[in-house]
């Protein structure tokens, strides 16, 4: 997050509230509140999280409270501590905190209000339409969609270097491709076409909105964001009821919540659109990152990528399927779940890009119960944060962090799920979706279109990163959000393979 817009975030509040003080209690944690009264800790943990986070712990251990923006957040930073925050799904409650942010992010209502009795439960009840049984045609849906737009925008005649080689800018590449196919696949498509017409301006407006987003989250009024009112206004009205009542193989998922959302008579009609503008804005600011990062890594580790292309023409193979270029491809949900290294790969990904923080919202004072005898006292209206990146970095879990190892989650060619901190093994060692009670509904839906995606990748064309590139860094404006974007775009070149 830029420094400035940090620093006018911190003396926002400072004029909204009263400044006020507080003490360390018996059984609290280290409190650190940072030289500038109330900004406290924001600077520098906007500036980099990670880094902030791991000198303070350095410095205070385990556990410590920072008040960050005038929050005070406790940090658990030891991964054998995790479990204990999780399943305090009653004490410490994340659905406050995302009431509080969203609506003022995506434009909509708050939905826990009794304006809306029982809006909630519902929006809950249309996750299970992304898991389970359903994600078969949903997965299938988006394998039709993807296919199309390779086809019509990649696979076709086009101009062409030496060698038959095409050149492209790798997230690009990515997010043209994700952004539409998860489109349709969510909202359908006209009904007198089989692609909607604008998806670009669509998608350079959404990418200007994505820009703000850590902004907005952190509660910037969007009225301070320059053209960002106009941009997210022009988004939302994309999905007007009028609109979307013509659009045709519409998935039941989008149905279902039009179907609940028509049901209160208080919600305006923007106020709807607002709603499946947030959904997009779910489906697509991650998955598009994750997609870019595992093309990455596969791409810039050839050896890697060839187990993964041997993994997929023999799953294929095996399914008795003759793979041909004329021909479409399908992969279902059975075939997908058999492509482990795939997994691995996808996995390893997104540990190495993954930021997302966890966060709950203390319901009453109370003692949190650690590991044995050890437990400590929180406040009411506090925060309780985990931040797995610490943990997908940590050289004692994963040795050489910062490298991609396609394998890191294979052992005798399975599935390794043992992963150790001080000798004991972790419950949870990869937290790119979030946990417990807020964990992440389109995971199963996001991690088979990005191996879908890649399939398609490795048996159509031959992949190679152009010379003279340095490695790709992170760019972390997006610290605590999600799937860290890449700093800079990489150029790349793709041909069809013979
Ligand atoms: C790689 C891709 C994705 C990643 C890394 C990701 C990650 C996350 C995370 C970290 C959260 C918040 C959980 C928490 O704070 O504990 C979340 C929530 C959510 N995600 Fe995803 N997500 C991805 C793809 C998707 C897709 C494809 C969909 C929908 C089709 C989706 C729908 C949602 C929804 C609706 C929520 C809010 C859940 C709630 O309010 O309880 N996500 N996601
Ligand atoms: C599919 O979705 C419906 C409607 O929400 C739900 O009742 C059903 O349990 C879901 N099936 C699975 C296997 O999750
Ligand atoms: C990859 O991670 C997901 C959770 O994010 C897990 O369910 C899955 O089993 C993992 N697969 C592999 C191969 O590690």
């Amino acid at each position: 997050m830029s420094l400035l817009l940090l620093l006018l975030l911190g003396l926002l509040t400072l004029i909204l509230c009263v400044l006020r003080g507080r003490k360390r209690r018996a059984g609290e944690p280290p409190l650190i509140k940072g030289w500038i009264p109330f900004i406290g800790k924001a600077l520098e943990f906007g500036h980099d999280a990670h880094t902030f986070l791991e000198e303070h712990k350095k410095k205070f251990g385990d556990i410590f409270t920072v008040r960050i923006a005038g929050k005070y957040m406790t940090f658990i930073m030891d991964p054998l501590l995790y479990p204990n925050v999780i399943k305090h799904g009653r004490q410490l409650d994340f659905h406050e905190f995302a009431n509080k942010v969203s609506p003022g992010t995506f434009g909509y209502p708050p939905v826990i209000s009794v304006k809306f009795p029982g809006m909630q439960e519902q929006i809950k009840r249309s996750f299970q339409l992304l898991q389970g049984d359903n994600l078969s045609t949903l997965t299938e849906s988006m394998m039709g969609n993807l296919m199309l737009v390779f086809r019509q925008d990649h696979l076709c005649d086009g101009p062409r270097e030496e060698g038959g080689w095409r050149s492209g800018s790798m997230y690009e590449f990515c997010n043209s491709v994700m952004f539409e196919a998860t489109f349709l696949t969510m909202y359908g498509r006209p009904q007198a076409a089989s692609r909607h017409g604008g998806m670009g301006v669509l998608r350079e407006d959404f990418v200007r909105f994505d820009n703000m987003f850590p902004l907005l989250i952190a509660q910037m009024p969007i009225w301070l964001l320059g053209q960002t009112k106009a941009i997210r206004e022009k988004l939302i009205n994309y999905f007007l009821p009028h609109r979307m009542s013509c659009w045709s193989d519409t998935s039941q998922f989008i149905r279902m919540r039009s179907e609940l959302l028509d049901q209160y008579d208080t919600l305006r009609d923007v106020d709807k659109a607002a709603h499946h503008f947030a959904i997009l804005w779910a489906s697509v600011g991650n998955t598009v990152p994750a997609s870019f990062w595992v093309m990455y890594y596969l791409v810039s580790h050839p050896d890697a990528l060839q187990v993964v292309r041997q993994e997929l023409h023999d799953a294929l193979r095996l399914a008795g399927v003759e793979f041909s270029q004329d021909r479409d491809v399908t992969l279902g949900k059975d075939q997908l779940e058999k492509l482990v290294y795939l997994e691995s790969a996808i996995n390893e990904s997104l540990r190495l890009s993954s930021a997302s923080m966890n966060i709950r919202v203390v319901q009453e004072d109370f003692s949190l119960r650690l590991d044995g005898e050890c437990s400590v006292a929180v406040r009411k209206g506090d925060v309780i944060a985990l931040y797995p990146q610490s943990m997908h970095m940590d050289p004692e879990i994963y040795k050489e962090p910062q490298s991609f190892r396609l394998d890191r989650f294979i052992q005798d060619g399975t599935m390794k799920t043992d992963f150790y901190k001080d000798g004991q093994k972790l419950k949870y060692y990869l937290m790119p979706f979030g946990s417990g009670s807020s964990m992440c509904p389109g995971r199963y839906f996001a991690v088979n279109e990005i191996k879908q995606f890649l399939c398609l990748l490795l048996l159509y064309f031959d992949l190679q990163l152009d010379e003279d590139q340095s490695r790709v860094s992170l760019d972390n404006s997006r610290a605590g959000l999600g799937i860290l974007l890449p700093a800079t775009d990489v150029r790349f070149r793709y041909r069809l393979q013979v």
